[in-house]
């Protein structure tokens, strides 16, 4: 008989219980984007009042939310594919359950998350050899130390940036464009103008309010991102994939669409050149 884990989160912790809902509820469709049979096993081991917390999943958000993951998948592939012996370090990974969606058998796998939601994860997935959990604020450096970086390192940021400030965004994509020279990262963000709505108190579409995002980026502003440090040599967008439906349809051609080019969630690639380029900056 498997007892049920009680998820006691709040703020910010608690969003990756939202976005572990969404998936395992896309991924529990017979026509899901997102086949994902852990995430929908999860959702129903964790004792937490999803539907009476999230208003209950919205089919169109449980695809965009599958959709932004299936995006990052198809980069950590295209990673393991060039490097399969290669780092994934996911920081602020919650309770995303990417690595049984991709695993290589090879790669090396680092979560970083602060220490609530990282004890969470700890006691509901199980973790193998080539996986290492470490309780640490992105914010600081600490994470960094130990990486093994020698056969090559992405680092994934979904759904943790646009919690951050401006300041430590800059400050967090610098450190890791220094502390990896030739590796990656990618992540996602959220419009200005969506950051500015949840700082006034904006609600989700299950009437649950949202924790303000006080980093938004508006697509026009994506190449300035180089300026984080000299070591940035290539930033280029992820499109969403297709997916079903007219939600499905629209989400690879939304930049495409006049009322949706300057406000929507992006995601981004970052390549770092190698050590010559480096700066001090980058040190953590
Ligand atoms: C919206 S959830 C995303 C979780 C997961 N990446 C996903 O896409 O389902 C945000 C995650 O970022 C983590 N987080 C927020 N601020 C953080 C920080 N300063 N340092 C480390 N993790 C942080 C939260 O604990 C949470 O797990």
């Amino acid at each position: 008989m498997s007892v049920r884990v009680t998820a006691d989160l709040k703020g910010v912790p608690e969003t990756a219980l939202w976005t572990l809902y969404h998936r395992a509820a896309e991924a529990a469709r017979p026509d899901t984007v997102l086949p994902d049979p852990r995430a929908v096993q999860l959702v129903a081991e964790v004792d937490f009042p999803f539907g009476e917390r999230l208003g209950g999943a919205r089919p169109w958000l449980a695809q965009a939310v599958a959709l932004r993951a299936l995006g990052f998948d198809g980069v950590v592939r295209d990673f393991l594919a060039a490097h399969p012996d290669g780092t994934v370090i996911a920081l602020g990974e919650g309770l995303e359950t990417q690595f049984w969606r991709v695993d290589n058998g090879r790669a090396q796998w680092v979560t970083v998350d602060l220490a609530e939601p990282l004890a969470l994860r700890s006691r509901i997935l199980p973790h193998g050899t080539r996986q290492r959990l470490i309780a640490c604020d992105v914010r600081e450096r600490r994470w960094m130390a130990g990486i093994d970086a020698a056969r090559g390192v992405l680092v994934t940021a979904q759904g943790l940036l646009m919690y951050l400030q401006p300041a430590q965004v800059t400050e967090l994509i610098a450190a890791c464009a220094g502390a990896f020279p030739g590796g990656s990262m990618v992540f996602d963000t959220v419009s200005r103008r969506f950051s500015a709505r949840t700082r006034t108190g904006a609600k989700g579409p299950g009437g649950h309010r949202l924790p303000p995002m006080p980093w938004g980026m508006d697509a026009v502003e994506r190449d300035r991102l180089r300026t984080a440090h000299p070591a940035i040599s290539d930033v280029a967008d992820v499109p969403l994939p297709a997916g079903r439906g007219f939600l499905g349809h629209l989400a690879p051609r939304a930049a495409a669409v006049p009322l949706l080019r300057g406000d929507r969630p992006l995601i981004t690639r970052l390549r770092f050149g190698t050590a010559a380029a480096a700066g001090p900056a980058g040190r953590p």
